[in-house]
């Protein structure tokens, strides 16, 4: 119930009266020095490389990667060709930006015929608006938006929530995610691993309809570290199903199926990293070994506790546990994909076998596309921005409606026709 009250919902643009279709997203108010780590849901608009994702939205290939549990072992992963229509989790950075959480540093360089609308609804599947990349960008845009000079360097503000990486009191990442026709609250509940009324919470619903094109803050569970506050990486949070790389691409970290307890072992790519030996024991980051006592089962690990001057920082701990623990369960990793299935959304790969093995055993026999592949752009016919944008609303809860009208007829007035 938190979140209702930090949930204020905020009428995208295409919201005059004149045009019936509002689509509406989940803003969380911060203070200057909030963030957080989150996600976006996007789903691919063309075939793009790895690395031509990840630049869409400034984040690291393998980190894009590991979040999807994509093996990240697999020859030249980054060329790798991922098709249209895939989904995908992307890691951003979710900073305050005037008062509300946005992704700060995600950034577009324009290219011959865009619009605002293609960037928009095409290339960053309608997680932002045109309106909105508008208005973030007032010098770049210019009073005629459908003029953009090849090269702008536009920033991109996409809708993102912490709400104190938490959801009911435990760990959670949330993951904004644009609602497709097909989809309904419960099967999105259903398919995250949450209920429909935590979903209605956290999203401030008076009722489970949502419409195509609402942009949903879902909360997926997570698994949270300690590391202390000077460590570079403090406060990782893991969601299920996902890796995190970290520690310069050394320690990979996640969050077992069924458990809540983050764990971290040496990354499949360790090239040159510190030493990840645990003192005064032969264990490794990542071993555990159990003794059967008299008094109960004695667990000793090796466990990362955080990145601090670039030194892999390691503690032994030893504990006396009733029962001892059956082997650590990882998320299945899968191939990279290079089809899309029959309901045209990511599904991981099915429960690894019940060996609880290594990680980074996944098959490795698909087939890669010759790099030498086309790469697309995006579709020059794409719908132009125009006439049915309406109205740019600011995100001010109490705005009083009459100015809201207001400024919609004076937006309208002024659009060129
Ligand atoms: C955020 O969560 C932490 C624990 O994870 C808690 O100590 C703190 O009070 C929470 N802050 C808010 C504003 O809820
Ligand atoms: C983690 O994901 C698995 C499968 O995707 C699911 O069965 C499990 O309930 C999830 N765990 C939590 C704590 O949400
Ligand atoms: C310890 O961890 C390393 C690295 O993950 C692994 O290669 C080794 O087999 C582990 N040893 C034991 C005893 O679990
Ligand atoms: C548990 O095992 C560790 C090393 O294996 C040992 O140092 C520690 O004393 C043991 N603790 C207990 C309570 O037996
Ligand atoms: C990191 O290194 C700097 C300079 O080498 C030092 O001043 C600082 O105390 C170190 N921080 C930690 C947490 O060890």
């Amino acid at each position: 119930m938190q979140h209702f009250f930090f949930t204020i919902f905020l009428l995208l643009s295409s919201s005059c009266f004149i045009y019936q279709t509002t689509s509406k997203s989940t803003i969380e108010p911060c203070s200057n020095s909030d963030t957080c780590s989150s996600l976006v849901g996007y789903t691919l608009y063309t075939d793009l490389k790895v690395s031509e994702v990840a630049s869409l939205f400034q984040t690291d290939p393998i980190s894009l990667l590991t979040t999807n549990a994509i093996d990240i072992s697999y020859p030249d992963v980054e060329n790798h060709i991922l098709p249209a229509k895939l989904f995908l989790k992307v890691p951003v950075t979710c900073s305050c930006v005037d008062g509300i959480f946005k992704s700060a540093f995600v950034h577009y360089k324009t290219r011959p015929s865009d619009t605002l609308s293609l960037i928009a609804d095409t290339v960053y599947g309608g997680l932002v608006s045109a309106d909105q990349i508008k208005e973030g960008n007032p010098s770049a845009v210019g009073s005629d938006p459908s003029v953009l000079n090849v090269g702008t360097n536009l920033w991109i503000p996409l809708p993102c929530t912490c709400f104190n990486g938490t959801d009911n009191n435990l760990p959670a990442i949330y993951m904004s995610y644009v609602v497709r026709p097909v989809d309904t609250l419960a099967g999105i509940a259903a398919r995250y691993s949450t209920t429909l009324t935590d979903l209605m919470n956290v999203n401030a619903l008076g009722s489970p309809a949502i419409k195509e094109d609402d942009i949903l803050a879902i909360p997926l569970s997570a698994c949270a570290s300690s590391f202390p506050r000077f460590a570079s990486d403090y406060a990782l949070s893991v969601a299920n199903g996902s890796y995190a790389i970290t520690a310069s691409h050394c320690v990979q970290c996640s969050c077992g199926p069924g458990s809540r307890n983050l764990y971290c072992m040496p990354a499949s790519l360790a090239v040159s990293c510190s030493s990840m030996q645990c003192k005064s024991s032969n264990l490794m980051l990542g071993n555990v070994t159990v003794q059967q006592t008299g008094g109960g089962c004695n667990v000793t690990s090796c466990n990362y506790g955080g990145f601090v001057n670039g030194t892999i920082i390691t503690t032994l701990s030893s504990s006396l546990q009733p029962r001892c623990p059956g082997p650590q369960q990882f998320p299945p990793l899968v191939v990279p994909p290079t089809s899309v299935g029959p309901d045209v959304m990511f599904a991981p790969a099915p429960s690894p076998s019940e060996s609880g093995g290594a990680p980074m055993d996944g098959p490795h026999s698909s087939v890669v596309p010759a790099s030498g592949s086309v790469i697309a752009f995006p579709p020059s016919g794409g719908p132009s921005g125009s006439a049915s944008s309406a109205c740019l609303l600011n995100p001010l809860a109490s705005f009083p409606i009459a100015i809201l009208l207001y400024l919609c007829v004076k937006y309208v007035i002024s659009l060129p026709l």
